[in-house]
């Protein structure tokens, strides 16, 4: 056997939802698959993005355009952040391996909630950096805790508003806080994957910290609310030196052309934002109600999905449900053996995963 890197040898590998089409094979399902697993959009992609995308596919035979020059500015119009503080990426995965590839030298300490989105573990582990994972405490980052870990092998700080998988939020009194108590020579990434989703005057846009504060990256995606998960297409906000330090480290190309262009479309589509959120609060209303008739215990989220303790073995219900065509999501590895996390579908979505899990509980 051909000796790994140290660092690559106790990686395990990301684990996504399941695709529908492996199921259906798995199983040999012949009805329709419904997929609640990795907090895709229910509506589907945008309306906007697919007409512009249809119209340009044609250009598939060129590279894309490497700076990502439309995308950025339309992002700067509408953020009001200056282009030269924006980056784009393959995903915000993407951009989470950059930052980490950018500033992470082996030893490096970086702080994260356990569990928080999986991704900042193996990203770490990657690059060699020493990770200090503070568990969460009621489902929620235990930011005290976290910036009492700051020392000077400290070299960022992870945190997802909301939380993969539990769904809750830092508030903003305590952002304001955590933030002008992380020290400047320290990154402080604030993963906002599902902000689209809150409007609470208690949710702290991370955007509104970013005058002040130099070493904070904002991450943002087009794979939730705008429905693009499969073009790949995430983006950030930072300081001109963070941004310029991602930007050395990533790969030529790294935005493919068709994600560019849909991308740029559905950010105009406002309308497509609109029925997703109230799809999202309708969706939620209903399956809290429906979880509490069931007597399952559920965690409040600010996301769009909901992770429910079923209080025994998840696996055994996911394995139940999943024989009657409906994927959800485990979290073992995220150290929550009773729970499964389920992306909020769409109205007839929902009433069908009630009715299976009324089946089987
Ligand atoms: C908190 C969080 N950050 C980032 C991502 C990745 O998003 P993307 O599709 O932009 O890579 C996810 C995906 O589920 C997520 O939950």
């Amino acid at each position: 056997m051909i000796e790994l890197r140290n660092f690559v040898k106790n990686i395990r590998p990301y684990k996504p939802g399941k695709p529908i089409e492996e199921v259906i094979k798995e199983l040999g399902l012949s009805g329709e698959v419904l997929k609640l697993a990795s907090n895709e959009n229910p509506l589907g992609a945008s309306p906007q993005a697919i007409k512009a995308m249809s119209e340009r596919i044609g250009d598939s035979y060129l590279y894309p355009d490497d700076n990502c020059y439309y995308l950025k500015q339309r992002l700067s119009e509408k953020s009001g952040i200056p282009v030269t503080n924006v980056i784009v990426g393959s995903g915000s995965v993407e951009l989470i391996e950059l930052i980490f590839k950018a500033y992470v030298n082996p030893g490096d300490q970086v702080i994260m909630s356990e569990p928080s989105f999986i991704m900042y573990k193996i990203a770490c582990q990657i690059f060699g950096g020493e990770r200090i994972a503070i568990p969460l405490k009621n489902h929620q980052h235990d930011i005290a805790t976290m910036t009492q870990k700051i020392n000077n092998k400290t070299k960022i700080i992870i945190v997802d508003n909301p939380i993969n998988p539990t769904g809750t939020i830092i508030r903003k009194e305590e952002m304001d806080h955590f933030v002008d108590t992380v020290p400047a020579n320290v990154i402080l990434v604030i993963d906002e994957a599902y902000h689209e989703y809150i409007k609470k005057t208690e949710y702290p846009h991370g955007l509104d910290y970013l005058k002040k504060h130099e070493n904070i990256l904002v991450l943002h995606t087009f794979s939730k609310i705008y429905g693009l998960a499969g073009l790949r297409v995430g983006y950030g906000f930072s300081s001109e030196e963070i941004i310029g330090a991602m930007m050395k480290v990533r790969l030529p190309f790294n935005v493919n052309r068709i994600g560019q262009i849909a991308a740029g479309a559905a950010l105009g589509d406002t309308d497509f934002v609109r029925s997703s959120m109230e799809n999202n609060d309708a969706g939620k209303a209903f399956l809290y109600r429906e979880f509490e008739r069931l007597g399952l215990s559920y965690t409040p989220t600010f996301g769009n999905f909901v992770l429910v303790d079923f209080k025994r073995e998840a696996k055994e219900v996911f394995e139940a449900v999943q024989k009657k065509g409906v994927i959800l999501r485990t979290v073992y590895e995220y150290g929550l053996p009773t729970s499964l996390r389920i992306t909020i579908g769409s109205q007839v979505q929902n009433e069908r995963l009630v009715r299976t899990l009324q089946e089987i509980i």
